[in-house]
């Protein structure tokens, strides 16, 4: 899912390129919000991966980034249908405007997952404090 046309088109050309006809035709791509992959998602899939690679396309449009609001909204949709056993794992940006803030909500969604339920951990460079971060969840 992407709200960026360019976008889809590429990872389209990369997949055509990259996987056989047969795994190709199990791919779909979809223009629109991640916050509505209920809407795409049938209802009987246990999913066991949602992956989020949030921020801008690089050479894209650099003001079509992910938002705070809809990233929170996208977050609690893949929590609703993650099976349990699978995991949700997000690659965020905080070099760029808006960037850190929606680091900060990710990490406190993350953070007031119940423990009972979640195993919710975050990968950071030391040394180089800009970095991308990735969080991973994953649901008991
Ligand atoms: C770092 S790029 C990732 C591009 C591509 N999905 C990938 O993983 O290679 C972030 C992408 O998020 C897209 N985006 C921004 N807001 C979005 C939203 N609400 N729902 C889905 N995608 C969104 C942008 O158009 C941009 O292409």
């Amino acid at each position: 899912m992407d709200i960026q046309k360019v976008s889809l088109e590429t990872t389209s050309l990369l997949l055509d390129q990259s996987l056989t006809p047969d795994l190709r035709k199990h791919v779909e791509l979809f223009l629109m919000c991640h916050s509505k992959m209920e809407e795409v998602v049938p209802s009987d899939v246990a999913v066991r991966l949602v992956v989020f690679n949030l921020g801008y396309l690089p050479g894209g449009q650099k003001a079509l980034i992910t938002r705070s609001e809809t990233t929170l909204l996208a977050l609690e949709a893949a929590k609703r249908v993650l099976a349990p056993g699978g995991l949700i794992s997000i690659v965020v940006y905080v070099g760029h405007p808006g960037g850190r803030e929606e680091f900060e909500m990710v990490q406190a969604f993350a953070s007031e997952l119940p423990v009972q339920n979640w195993v919710c951990t975050k990968l950071q460079m030391l040394n180089r404090p800009s970095a991308p971060m990735i969080i991973l969840l994953y649901r008991r």
